[in-house]
């Protein structure tokens, strides 16, 4: 309990802290942790979760990670792009059910050039001056980053997965580096995105050690999103026989990340709900305060099959949405509609300070 106190007092522990910390783990800690993170998340966001609505646009990846089903290297895998006038439809339906954030992930697509990105960000903030836009499709150079900012991104994630070198290199082959994610990040805040890292629970060969660095990293490099979520094995993958992470210290995880950055957009995860029925309510219960429900077709979800078992295959987005405000419900919560702001932001780069986000 001492190391809790101190790290919602001071806001960091040192790296051996974290570590001992993270040691400590069990049940009553975990409670105490839950508890002081939500007290956090009053204090900046209320009660509020917010949601995103996550468009799977294209399965297509050029790189070859050893967790995902969607590596290049995965035959078993019918390849799709949704075209532009699908996409644009898609976030037409979800501004209808309460989206005001859309956020397009894809594998490493390089069809999608920044030409079309472009015209597609462009239009649906057009038609949707109200919501924002996150990209969450990996690794570009630093001009390309500009013009999709430049078109109306607002947001990026990017999880640099591992904030260690040597545990980097045994999740990715040689030829994906390192110091090149880490720097995206960097250069994408520089760029004046919103900005989102963050890492897999138990993922193969991470240790109690690792994880100390990576509440250390977080606590240095101050993300106004992160996401994290258990790893969960894929079958036909180099990792298909690899532990699932847990569910227990994500949520852990959870808690001391809220207690530290106590502004920060915290998702609960598809994964989460997907090793755990109640995950998600686990995820909120520990201290996240967003929701990403799947705004793809449903014909098109099980061919973004990150990992097995994957939840909400056959469900439409209204559908998902009216669960959750279910899930939400019991956890004292409620949902709100708006863009959901990182608190400090100032709608680019200080120019226009955006009054909706809180
Ligand atoms: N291609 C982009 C990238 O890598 O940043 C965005 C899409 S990628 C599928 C999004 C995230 O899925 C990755 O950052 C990774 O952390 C997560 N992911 C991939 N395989 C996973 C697995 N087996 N279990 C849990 N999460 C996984
Ligand atoms: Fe591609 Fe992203 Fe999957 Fe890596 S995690 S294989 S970059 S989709
Ligand atoms: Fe998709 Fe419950 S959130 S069915």
């Amino acid at each position: 309990m001492e190391l809790l106190n101190k790290l919602s007092e001071n806001g960091r522990l040192s790296e051996a802290e974290f570590a001992e910390l993270l040691r400590s783990y069990d049940e009553t800690l975990a409670t105490e942790a839950a508890a002081i993170a939500r007290i956090k998340r009053k204090g900046t966001y209320g009660d509020r979760v917010f949601l995103r609505g996550l468009l799977e646009f294209s399965n297509y990846c050029k790189n070859d990670c050893y967790y995902c089903g969607l590596r290049k290297s995965y035959r078993g895998l019918s390849r799709y792009r949704m075209t532009k006038e699908e996409i644009i439809s898609r976030t037409d339906y979800g501004y209808e059910l309460g989206f005001r954030t859309f956020v397009l992930q894809s594998g490493e697509d390089a069809f999608f050039s920044d030409e079309l990105l472009c015209g597609m960000i462009a239009e649906i903030k057009d038609r949707h001056p109200d919501c924002a836009v996150t990209l969450s499709i990996g690794e570009r150079e630093r001009e390309s980053y500009e013009r999709l900012f430049a078109a109306g991104a607002d947001r990026y994630l990017l999880r640099h997965e591992s904030c260690v070198k040597e545990h980097y290199a045994l999740l990715h082959p040689e030829e994906m580096s390192f110091e090149h994610r880490m720097g995206c990040l960097r250069m994408l805040r520089e760029i004046g995105y919103q900005v989102g890292c963050g890492f897999m629970v138990g993922s193969p060969f991470q240790t109690t050690g690792h994880l100390a660095k990576e509440l250390c990293f977080l606590a240095e490099f101050k993300p106004d999103m992160c996401g994290i979520g258990p790893f969960i094995p894929k079958e036909g993958t180099p990792f298909e026989e690899k532990k699932a992470g847990s569910v227990e210290m994500t949520c852990f995880l959870l808690s001391l990340i809220r207690i530290m950055l106590p502004d920060v957009l915290l998702p609960a995860t598809t994964a989460l709900g997907t090793l755990d029925p109640e995950g998600r309510e686990k995820g909120i219960m520990a201290g996240a305060n967003v929701l990403m429900p799947n705004l793809s077709p449903v014909s098109l979800r099980p061919l973004y099959a990150l990992y097995d078992s994957k939840i909400c295959m056959g469900e439409e987005s209204a559908e998902c949405v009216e669960c959750l405000k279910r899930r939400i419900e019991k956890t004292g919560c409620h949902i709100e509609v708006s863009r959901g702001d990182h608190k400090h932001f100032t709608h680019r780069g200080g120019v226009e300070p955006f009054a909706g986000g809180g």
